[in-house]
């Protein structure tokens, strides 16, 4: 009895002490607070940061801005920025930010566990949260899948005339390059570029969603695009962006050898934030699996770890071999890649 007695009020004891503990985690937890710099502008994200600050208590606040500008906002406020996190797209511009001294090292199990190592700085400076390919997309009343294979037969001449993409000054276009540089050597990507442009229906002008547009629209035959913009065409309210999206092909280049060229979306720790502990923490969040579904389901773009359900649209792409280079080596290559499409007047 005494024994029994003893072991019930141990327990209830023990259950006591962890209830209170759990109090004053929860009072402690909601005064932390974490400062998020992002690029990213998706209506879901607000959900991201919700779920997250119910999950850990920790309060979000968000500064959008333009990627360039965030970080030039952050190197300007200096050891006084209330920074703690910095997100923004492509490995070009995550590079960039690195370059400019303002992320620091995360040395996390979790991170290194979680996210492939070619989708991350090889130091742990900053990682991928996401992934897009960047894919040939065709009309499907002019092309079909059998004619398509890979990025380096855009550059052949029976495709004269019939190809459009964004511009040069477009970061999406400079890691694609980035990466050929890295693959075929400086000479071979320079002479793809000049090739390239000199199959262009027209000069290059708008964002991604516009090539879709005017390949839908017989402009031209092929462009290159993330898979995101066209998947949010085929989930659209309006009758005539479903339309166009029913008539254009996604197509996965290099599938037989390397595999696509994929870019993230990604985020590091800043050098001088003051809730360090906190911002790691919601890194780690970022690579788990409710934030990996956000990312899949909310803005169509790829997971980085595996077993994470897709949208609709984009499981109905197919599934594909992404190219496994070290997406590090886009922001390597960039200056590079911008002088090799100026000198191939890809404007
Ligand atoms: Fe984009």
């Amino acid at each position: 009895m005494t024994i029994s007695r003893r072991l019930f009020l141990g327990g209830a004891t023990a259950a006591t002490i962890i209830a209170a503990s759990k109090i004053n985690e929860t009072v402690f937890a909601q005064k932390k607070q974490i400062n998020i710099y992002s690029s990213r502008h998706y209506n879901t994200d607000s959900e991201l940061y919700n779920t997250f600050s119910r999950i850990t208590g920790i309060k979000v606040n968000l500064v959008e801005g333009k990627d360039d500008e965030l970080i030039e906002r952050i190197k300007t406020e200096g050891k006084n920025s209330p920074a703690d996190i910095l997100i923004t797209v492509d490995a070009g511009r995550l590079w960039r930010a690195d370059q400019a001294g303002i992320l620091s090292p995360v040395n996390s199990k979790i991170l290194q566990q979680q996210i492939p190592s070619n989708l991350r700085h090889p130091k742990g400076h900053w990682f991928g949260f996401s992934k897009r390919a960047r894919v040939i997309i065709f009309n499907k009343n002019k092309v079909s899948k059998s004619q398509l294979s890979t990025y380096e037969d855009l550059a052949n001449p029976k495709w004269k005339g019939k190809i459009i993409t964004r511009s040069s000054s477009n970061i999406y276009n400079q890691s694609l390059v980035a990466a050929l540089i890295s693959i075929l050597g400086e000479k071979k990507a320079e002479q793809w570029c000049k090739s390239l442009v000199a199959n262009f229906a027209r000069p290059p002008q708008g964002g991604d969603t516009d090539q879709i547009k005017a390949v839908a629209a017989g402009i031209a035959d092929l462009a290159l695009v993330n898979t995101y913009y066209v998947a949010r065409l085929g989930q659209s309210d309006k009758k005539e962006e479903r339309d166009i999206f029913s008539k254009i092909g996604v197509f996965f280049p290099n599938q037989n050898a390397r595999g696509t060229h994929v870019n993230i979306c990604g985020g590091g720790v800043i050098k001088t934030s003051k809730n360090r502990t906190e911002a790691v923490k919601f890194l780690e969040y970022l690579a788990g699996s409710t934030a990996q579904s956000f990312f899949a389901q909310g803005n169509n773009e790829y997971p980085v770890v595996a077993n994470i359900k897709y949208d609709p649209i984009v499981a109905s792409f197919g599934n594909f071999k992404s190219d496994t280079i070290n997406v590090s080596v886009y922001g390597q290559n960039n200056s590079k890649s911008v002088q090799i499409m100026d000198r191939a007047g890809w404007k």
